[in-house]
């Protein structure tokens, strides 16, 4: 198996780089093998036995275009009837609402997914699917936790994000910029339980709990939180498992001094149904492009990477849950992904509202 990497530089800017990655099928497969072309803005090198497989079972090659959510959404607007986009595939409901908006998608009426992907975690309009499912909880300094009492009674106390807005909370939270598109999902899950000014005064309080003006990502708030410069932080889980499951020791002692809380669980709830929601959860996913030259070979993908197995190895590439199955660990909450997408705007006026930079 060979891969072939090439990187096409837009004439307008250096930085608008698309990498097309294309994945080489077998010589055997001969010269008039089908293709299928996926634009995706997952990056994980472990896919590609993802795409193997698929190969492996239907003869259908695949070619990759790579680039962020927002660069593909723009490239396929640019190549418009003649897009070979088949299949565009993003990380979170906001993204894949937004660019269902932007009318990348068409529709698809597949019993197969239908059954396999729960309602909430794909479009009522059948424009896109979600495969695996993060979730973006809470998390505090075990370390500290061992040592502080203080703190410790304090953390032990923080039951749901919306304690996280407390004029007492006593603690410091790390958390990244507003411009970030699983800030604005988990802004927009606060919106839909509440309403917009409930919300915008949790963010205003959120906002004067923070350790630090935002910045970085996810990956930098655990290392701060593991430094002592804030006491709690805001991150997906998957990013903790990926210190934990680093080469580097350096990631692995960060990892370690990390605790986790799942917030909103039912136990801490005291029987109050907001309080109680779940975890707030998010997903990554993908629809058919609207001119897919290859619509019945897309529909396939998308058929093969609802299978239970292909969830799961999916998921586990990026340390998710694959989107058939309940945390046992946790609960989760519920609501529709696309209410996520359909509460964005409003999210992003309330935290820059709120001064949430
Ligand atoms: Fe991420």
């Amino acid at each position: 198996m060979a891969i072939t990497r090439r990187v096409f530089l837009a004439s307008s800017a250096a930085t608008a780089a698309i990498v097309t990655n294309e994945w080489m099928a077998p010589r055997s497969a001969g010269a008039q093998s089908k293709v299928l072309n996926l634009y995706t803005a997952r990056h994980y090198g472990s896919d590609t036995k993802i795409y193997e497989g698929f190969f492996n079972k239907t003869k259908i090659k695949i070619n990759l275009v790579e680039a962020t959510a927002d660069k593909l959404v723009e490239r396929i607007k640019s190549e418009g009837r003649n897009s070979p986009a088949d299949v565009i595939m993003t990380v979170d409901a906001g993204n894949l609402y937004r660019a269902q908006e932007d009318g990348v998608f068409q529709s698809i009426d597949s019993q197969v997914l239908k059954a396999a992907i729960p309602e909430n975690l794909r479009d009522s309009g059948g424009r896109w699917y979600g495969f695996t499912k993060r979730t973006r909880v809470i998390m505090y300094n075990k370390e500290k936790f061992d040592q502080d009492k203080a703190y410790a009674a304090k953390v032990n106390g923080i039951k749901t994000y919306e304690d996280l807005g407390k004029d007492d909370l006593g603690l410091k939270i790390l958390v990244r910029s507003s411009s970030n598109i699983y800030n604005q999902s988990l802004m927009g899950s606060i919106i839909e339980t509440y309403d917009e000014a409930a919300a915008e005064k949790w963010a205003k309080g959120l906002v004067r709990n923070l350790a630090r003006k935002p910045e970085g990502g996810d990956t930098p708030q655990l290392q701060a939180l593991a430094a002592g410069q804030g006491d709690l932080a805001i991150s997906n889980t998957y990013y903790l498992l990926r210190l934990e499951k680093s080469s580097k020791p350096e990631d692995r002692e960060v990892a370690k001094k990390i605790g986790v809380i799942f917030p909103n669980q039912k136990k801490n709830a005291n029987g109050d149904a907001k309080l109680g929601r779940g975890a707030h959860m998010n997903i990554s996913g993908a629809g058919v492009a609207k001119y897919a030259p290859n619509k019945d070979a897309a529909i396939q993908y998308l058929e093969y990477l609802a299978t239970p197995e292909v969830q799961k190895m999916f998921a586990d590439n990026n340390n998710e849950y694959p989107a058939f199955q309940k945390p046992t660990d946790f609960d989760e909450d519920l609501m529709r992904a696309e209410t996520l997408g359909k509460r964005n705007q409003l999210a992003i006026q309330v935290m820059d509202r709120a001064g949430w930079k």
